[in-house]
């Protein structure tokens, strides 16, 4: 038998006979034995795993209580809670029950794509333990929009709560469309009525020529078409029913291009921006210099205040007019917490989770708590953009 093939055997038997062995005892031994376990495996594997264990009931349950003032409501949509799973990690619209559960309080599926595509050969995740980050250069690897659409939609369908979670979708295009705006209204058409937002995503590095749409008229002309086929599409529901629309920013951008997206931004009523993807630069004091070498877009800590600087930016560039998801480097309350005060409504995370496993969500949750309530807010919308002065007195209070 060929090794490669032998070697897929006796890694679906470890994958399967360990997620049997801690279906019931999830809870118990999710830090001491399946933690470990994933560190172990290849990136990609444990990632896989992660979602397989989720999708199969394997990850623990918050049963943690929340604070009251972390429930918030943005663009008339209530969230339990700010912190959210960031796109990439459920790619395919698998276990987005079982992480809300986890506790997130919304949770970002895709990017997915309108035709399934591989993505770019493996390996393409790298961990850079020592710095907590990871580099990826996936290329938008999708089962395609329909299959997702469909989970999406059973979903839906068989959820009976009448608070079903916040759930988005994040949209990308497929690596041989010539006409990228197609494959956005793709997503659109067929996304709009059950995600709750939509993010056009056109910051990944790793799909070529991609970031390219952020410039001044690509984006323009992209946004205005996207805006436009949502409203066509949703021509029954009122204006504020309609799922918002979102764009995600790079954060490699020069100040410029920022000012041109965000003056774009705001004159078509674009409803939000997702800051940021992952960075392409390479701080100088990462401590895994090899790995630092490899290809793709770089996650984790070393992007923390690349992106919170971004956020903080565009904060004060739209007087707080947008709604900011701020998303690069959280894995601690405080970090959550710098993040809302530069200006983010919402939060969201993903290398954290891959470091620490779920657990990491209760304690940011706590800790932010704590932090608003140290500083006298009474909830967690009252902080945003706290740290920023922006020109308008009405958004001008500061603590
Ligand atoms: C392995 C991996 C895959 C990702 N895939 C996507 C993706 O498909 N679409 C997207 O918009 N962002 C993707 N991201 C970026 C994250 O959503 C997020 O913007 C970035 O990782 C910064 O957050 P973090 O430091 O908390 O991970 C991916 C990130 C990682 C690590």
């Amino acid at each position: 038998m060929a090794l490669r093939l032998k070697l897929r055997l006796i890694r679906t038997f470890v994958i399967t006979s360990s997620g049997l062995i801690v279906y019931t005892i999830a809870d118990k031994f999710y830090e001491p034995v399946l933690k470990p376990a994933l560190q172990l495996l290849d990136p990609e594997s444990a990632h896989d795993f992660a979602v397989f264990a989720a999708k199969h009931g394997l990850v623990p349950k918050d049963k943690g209580k929340d604070w009251s003032g972390l429930a918030c409501e943005v663009w008339g949509r209530q969230f339990e809670n700010p912190i959210g799973l960031a796109a990439g990690f459920d790619k395919h619209g698998e276990c987005v029950d079982a992480m809300l559960s986890a506790g997130f309080g919304f949770v970002e599926v895709g990017s997915v794509t309108p035709e399934p595509q591989e993505g770019n050969p493996k390996p393409r995740i790298f961990r850079l333990e020592k710095d907590r980050a990871v580099i990826n250069r996936c290329g938008f690897n999708s089962v395609g929009s329909s299959l997702v659409s469909e989970r999406l939609r059973r979903r839906l369908a068989h959820i009976h709560s009448a608070q079903p979670g916040v759930v988005g979708v994040n949209l990308g295009k497929n690596k041989d469309t010539e006409d990228s705006k197609l494959d956005y209204e793709k997503g659109v058409v067929t996304f709009a009525d059950i995600a709750d937002y939509l993010v056009i995503n056109i910051s990944s590095p790793n799909t070529p020529n991609l970031r390219n749409l952020q410039q001044k008229n690509q984006l323009a002309d992209l946004l205005e078409h996207v805006i436009a086929v949502r409203d066509a599409s949703l021509k029954e529901r009122s204006p504020k029913a309609r799922p918002p629309i979102l764009v995600k920013i790079s954060p490699d951008l020069t100040d410029e291009e920022l000012q041109d997206i965000v003056d774009i931004c705001l004159k078509l009523s674009v409803d939000g921006m997702v800051i940021s993807n992952t960075t392409v630069q390479r701080p100088h004091d990462l401590v895994e210099a090899k790995l630092a070498a490899e290809k793709g877009g770089l996650s984790g800590p070393p992007l923390k205040d690349i992106s919170t600087s971004i956020i903080q930016k565009v904060y004060r560039m739209t007087d707080g007019r947008l709604v900011i998801i701020g998303v690069g480097g959280v894995s601690s309350a405080e970090d959550a917490y710098d993040k809302i005060r530069a200006g983010a409504s919402l939060i969201e995370l993903y290398t954290a989770l891959a470091y620490e496993g779920p657990g990491i969500i209760r304690k940011i949750k706590t800790g932010l708590s704590e932090l608003l309530q140290r500083d006298g807010f009474q909830s967690v919308q009252e902080a945003v953009g706290k740290n920023v002065l922006v020109s308008s007195s009405q958004y001008g209070m500061r603590n």
